[in-house]
């Protein structure tokens, strides 16, 4: 079984990286094999490369170069990088990961060539079509031959939608499989002595979703919002490229806020098991907050991930300005619930995706 793995955003990275390390731990023994492409959406060290030497995944077999452009310029750009490296190198099956552009631009791509699919994190929903995501996860698993989920939420998703149950595996979550692998292994940065950062007394906020930072005055808001009401707290804000872009045209000026580039793995998830909450609108840093007990405020409106507050440490917030404050409030007071851990996401997903695979395709 020769599998192509499509990587080409940082949370990919995550993703990808268990599912390779356990394919190289059963490929003495199998018949199973991977090509890694990089299809070069995320392109930055510190959103593409750091990852790589972090979480020791092997370079890709191939980088498509596809970063950049409108939604519609990059999925056409993978579309034909990808078309191009499918003809030239064929597989039994194309594995994806999550609900990024290079996602979906792949699997159409397979699909077209007849080759079969298969999506790790399939079935999450945020019904929601205002999100780009939203929509290249429904074009996804209408394309898709085998789904992985994460969920039983997910699992209920794919059964509404008709796709029969023998196809879906509820396997857990890879990026906690990253998450478990590397925990001893997370790293305190020097940013910490440089910014007199006390364990439990700072928040990590990060904030990249086109909703909250491509409008200037709402990240403007948001921003003074939260760093006006964290109390003696400081406000650590790894800051993603596309809300730099934005940020710099604000002129925002706060002594409690530490902006520094994007942070590598290790480094980011030291501070995050170290912080005293978690502001964010990220998908994959709920999962990795709820896996640490670590309070977690969501400001969206909805998400995709219902299990990390209905079981972890997570809360969607929205974006009410008085709603913010309050779950501040409770964070800085010590007054945020306790979470549990998801069913399967134990640190050992990707094992048995490839023995699902093993066994059954
Ligand atoms: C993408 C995903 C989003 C995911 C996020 C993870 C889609 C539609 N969105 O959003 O689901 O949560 O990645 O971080 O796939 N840029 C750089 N350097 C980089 C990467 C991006 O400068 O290394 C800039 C570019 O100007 C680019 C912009 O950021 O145009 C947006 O990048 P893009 O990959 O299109 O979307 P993200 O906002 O990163
Ligand atoms: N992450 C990181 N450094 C950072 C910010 C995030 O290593 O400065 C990691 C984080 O631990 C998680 C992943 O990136 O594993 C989440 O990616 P992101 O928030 O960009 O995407 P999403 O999960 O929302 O799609």
């Amino acid at each position: 079984m020769h599998i192509t793995i499509i990587a080409g955003t940082r949370p990919n990275f995550i993703k990808v990286g268990p599912i390779i390390h356990a394919i190289n731990r059963a490929k003495q023994d199998n018949n199973i094999s991977y090509r890694l492409v990089h299809t070069g959406q995320h392109y930055d060290k510190k959103m593409s490369d750091s990852f790589f030497i972090d979480l020791k995944i092997p370079h890709p077999d191939v980088n498509l170069s596809c970063g950049g452009g409108t939604q519609a310029e990059q999925t056409a750009a993978i579309m034909i990088a990808f078309e191009k490296e499918l003809t030239e190198n064929p597989c039994d099956f194309v594995l994806v990961v999550g609900d990024v552009t290079s996602t979906m631009a792949c699997t159409i791509v397979a699909k077209k060539m007849n080759t079969k699919v298969i999506h790790v994190e399939s079935g999450i929903r945020s019904f929601d079509m205002s999100m780009p995501e939203e929509i290249n996860r429904l074009v996804t698993d209408s394309l898709t031959d085998v789904f992985f989920t994460t969920s039983e939420f997910a699992n209920t998703n794919l059964r509404n939608e008709g796709v029969p149950d023998h196809k879906v595996h509820f396997v857990g979550n890879v990026m906690i499989d990253s998450l478990m692998d590397n925990i001893d292994n997370f790293t305190k940065p020097l940013l910490v002595t440089e910014n007199n950062l006390l364990e439990k007394a700072y928040f990590v906020l990060t904030l990249h979703r086109p909703s909250n930072v491509d409008n200037p005055e709402n990240l403007r808001n948001l921003l003074t919002t939260i760093l006006q009401n964290v109390g003696n707290n400081k406000v650590l804000f790894p800051i993603h490229p596309r809300t730099l872009k934005v940020f710099n045209t604000l002129n925002l000026h706060f002594d409690n806020l530490i902006i520094v580039e994007p942070l590598g793995y290790l480094e980011f998830n030291w501070l995050v098991k170290n912080a005293k909450g978690v502001i964010t609108d990220s998908g994959g840093i709920t999962e990795e907050t709820t896996v640490l007990g670590v309070p977690c405020m969501t400001l969206r409106e909805n998400t995709e991930r219902p299990e990390t507050c209905s079981v972890g440490t997570n809360e969607l917030v929205g974006l009410n300005t008085t709603d913010i404050i309050n779950a501040l409030d409770k964070i800085v007071s010590g007054n945020w619930k306790k979470g549990a851990i998801p069913e399967k996401w134990d640190g050992k997903t990707s094992d048995r995706i490839v023995k699902i695979l093993l066994e059954n395709y």
